[in-house]
């Protein structure tokens, strides 16, 4: 059953390339020789044991002095290491409660909720939607998204491998903007206060938590390491497309430099311990005038085609119309910025905000140690929208490598590959050695064959499909940086069923990639391929996949490499021969995989932001022990929407038990689970319940009757966005141990 509800930005695909869906073309299988093949299962243990020294029986005795047999103390055989990792809990029911449901035996928190104070100066948060715009510099920002947990000694310097004290680095995705006003949003022209208020409730939140000896987690307000950043915040703009006049505008002349960043979905770190956040749907934020594609000077057939590739249309008053808040002080930039209408005389957009857009779209490296530091934006990782990046461990020697999706219906996926080579010294360096390893190096982007094999394709000036992409001229590296989308569809890319988050098996290397779900527009009947197979129902993908690949030879630094799926979202009564592929039961069926991240053991935790199954169940999120690409095998399915059917092969992962694929937590109405952290014991986990109740009207929030009231849960409260924190009752390890 399909509840009914809102649609997010990046439910939207702008992909109006004729990349294949299908690829007919027949790669030799991949050679297995040399692939990284790691197992954690079963390691038998050899016990050797002693005894007493003897005499056969029956034999007759030796004709030899007596001797007295040495006396040999017995053996206590040790038990046997721990070596297999085991799930430790029970799986929670579906639910469509209003509540936050974890195991028996575990407990979950508030930590950190919309509006909370970063500061001991600031008042506690009302909830009633009056606070000032501007306190949301120092209050916790709406819709938590991704977030990363980096240990701290006690002089406050990075320290892996600290539990007790740490800082939390959030994104602050979106907002529910309802909540934020005493009686909801004014509508255009918007009061100064109200946009501001918006804007500042976006960005990205950097918090310190303690955690005491009972094991409670708490804010630490005073800290001088918390620190918002919004889409206010200046930053530095790195990488290939620095200087470009693509990125000039009347805040940097240069395009060096920009304002804030925006829709911050999900995170990564680097190896060398800072915070990579990923802007997603910022093209939505933008107004632009109608017949603004008419006036567009200079380059205006390549202008308006990238604009339209990237969704930014005319005749828009953007997401939460900020633009109109310009009214009262047109020389204001934090509103005239979102109107990316050509209003200056210059061939260059440095008189106007033309080119704002421009400067959205890209992975953004904080470094959460310094609160002065500057972002920078990596625009050599590519402009789309970023959902998460994902590194490969990193091997001395070998080039750094980062994975990427574009979260959007048809869009691809993608990986970065560092010019430098990793130095173990660089290790927990900090954001010292950012520059070198993320500003040069080679952009490619996935295409999937019908065997089970894929290529990664250069984004490269060089690459003759770029070089003579007759849709749009590119100009330079730079160019191929800012509108990479364009680069993509030119050499051939895989169009997916909307690219989520990434995320490296710590164990054996596979990279994991959520495809949450696509609609029967972008992935019907007949326009199935091997890795995006499905589309039933009414049509689309509604439940979507998570899809998994391995690197020839193990090298991040590979174009090719090998992939199967390893998970379909289904209700577990779905049809088990073509829907639930996977054969999903009652204790782990889910829907629209979202975000997906592999603690250091080896579970790989996926949390759900769903739209299909929420008559059911609402989101959740599942602990699983996955195994590795190729230990399944081929799978043909058979799609059936109406009249139409088609039948195509995939290739599956050996199927998943309830011994390995278990449901740990399902949140309250309304809400996505997204964003996932732990401390290095595995004692404590952080996991960010986003936007409950986002489908009350004005009416049932003024009247005391939201669709959801978590965590306050006395049914009248306005809903918040908040971190809980989740620890075991006995102060074991979260979700499983070694057996
Ligand atoms: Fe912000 Fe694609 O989720
Ligand atoms: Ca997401
Ligand atoms: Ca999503
Ligand atoms: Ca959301």
């Amino acid at each position: 059953m399909t509840h009914d509800r809102v649609t997010d930005a990046d439910d939207i695909g702008h992909n109006d390339s004729s990349n294949p869906d299908f690829d007919t073309v027949l790669q030799g299988f991949l050679t297995r020789r040399g692939l990284l093949r790691g197992s954690f299962g079963t390691a038998a243990t050899l016990l050797v044991g002693g005894g007493l020294l003897g005499c056969g029986s029956g034999d007759p005795a030796p004709v030899v002095p007596p001797v007295t047999p040495p006396v040999t103390p017995p053996v206590t055989n040790p038990p046997p290491a721990p070596t297999t990792l085991q799930l430790n809990f029970d799986p929670v029911a579906k639910s469509v409660a209003d509540m936050l449901t974890v195991p028996v035996g575990y407990t979950a928190r508030v930590l950190y909720a919309l509006g909370d104070p970063l500061s001991p100066l600031v008042p506690h948060y009302t909830n009633n939607g009056t606070e000032p715009g501007a306190s949301f510099t120092q209050r916790a920002g709406d819709h938590h998204d991704g977030m990363n947990y980096f240990g701290l000694d006690s002089n406050g310097r990075y320290a892996p491998d600290s539990s007790t004290r740490g800082l939390i680095c959030i994104n602050h995705e979106n907002i529910t903007q309802i909540f934020l006003h005493a009686n909801g949003p004014t509508a255009a022209p918007r009061p100064v206060d109200e946009a501001l208020k918006e804007i500042n409730a976006h960005g990205v939140a950097i918090y310190e938590v303690a955690r005491a000896a009972d094991g409670n987690v708490s804010v630490v307000r005073e800290s001088i390491l918390n620190r918002r950043i919004t889409p206010n915040t200046p930053m530095q703009i790195t990488g290939p497309a620095a200087g470009s006049r693509l990125l000039r505008t009347l805040n940097s002349l240069t395009g060096t430099e920009s304002r804030g960043t925006i829709n911050n979905c999900a995170t990564g770190n680097t190896p060398w311990g800072t915070f990579l956040t990923c802007e997603e749907n910022w093209a939505g934020y933008f107004a632009r005038a109608a017949g603004d594609n008419a006036v567009r000077g200079g380059d205006t057939a390549r202008a308006v085609r990238a604009l339209t590739r990237y969704g930014i249309g005319q005749g828009t008053a953007g997401s939460y119309a900020w633009a109109s808040a310009a009214a009262s002080d047109p020389s204001d930039w934090t509103f005239r910025r979102w109107d990316a209408s050509q209003s200056g005389s210059s061939l260059d957009g440095s008189d106007d905000y033309r080119n704002e857009p421009n400067t959205f779209g890209y992975v953004v490296e904080i470094d959460p140690f310094n609160p002065l530091s500057m972002p920078r934006k990596r625009t050599a990782m590519g402009r789309f929208a970023h959902e998460a990046s994902a590194y490969a461990k990193p091997v001395a020697g070998k080039p750094v490598v980062f994975y990427m999706g574009d979260d959007s219906r048809g869009e691809y996926v993608y990986k970065f590959v560092s010019a430098a080579s990793w130095l173990e010294a660089d290790a927990n360096a900090g954001a010292a050695v950012g520059d070198k390893y993320l500003d040069a190096g080679t952009l490619y982007v996935a295409k999937f064959n019908a065997d089970g094999s894929g290529e990664w394709l250069p984004l490269t000036p060089g690459n003759p499909a770029i070089a003579y992409y007759a849709n749009y001229a590119f100009e330079d590296q730079a160019d191929i940086c800012i509108n990479t989308r364009l680069a993509a569809d030119a050499v051939g890319a895989t169009k997916m069923d909307r690219p989520e988050w990434t995320a490296v098996n710590p164990k054996n290397g596979d990279v994991y990639l959520t495809l949450t779900n696509n609609n029967n527009a972008n992935r019907p009947v007949a326009g199935v391929d091997a890795a995006n197979p499905r589309s039933y129902g009414s049509g689309g993908n509604a439940n979507g996949h998570i899809i998994r690949l391995q690197e020839t030879g193990g090298e991040g630094a590979a174009t090719t490499f090998k992939w199967d799926i390893y998970l379909f979202g289904a209700p577990a009564a779905a049809d088990a021969a073509n829907v639930n592929v996977s054969g999903l039961t009652a204790a782990n069926d889910f829907s629209s995989p979202d975000g997906i991240w592999f603690d250091s053991r080896g579970i790989c935790w996926i949390q759900t932001d769903d739209g299909a199954y929420t008559g059911t169940t609402n989101c959740m999120m599942l602990a699983a022990i996955p195994g590795s690409v190729g230990d399944g095998g081929p799978r043909e399915i058979t799609n059936t929407v109406g009249a139409a059917t088609s039948t195509v092969t995939t290739h599956v992962a050996a199927a998943s038990t309830e011994a390995n694929l278990r449901r740990f937590l399902i949140g309250p109405k309304g809400c996505e689970i997204t964003g996932i952290a732990m401390t290095p014991d595995m004692k404590t986990l952080f996991v960010n319940i986003q936007h409950p109740g986002e489908n009350t009207s004005v009416a049932q929030m003024l009247g005391g009757i939201p669709e959801s009231s978590w965590p306050t849960l006395d049914g009248a409260a306005r809903p918040r966005s908040a971190t809980v924190v989740i620890s075991k009752d006995d102060g074991g390890t979260i979700g499983g141990h070694l057996v």
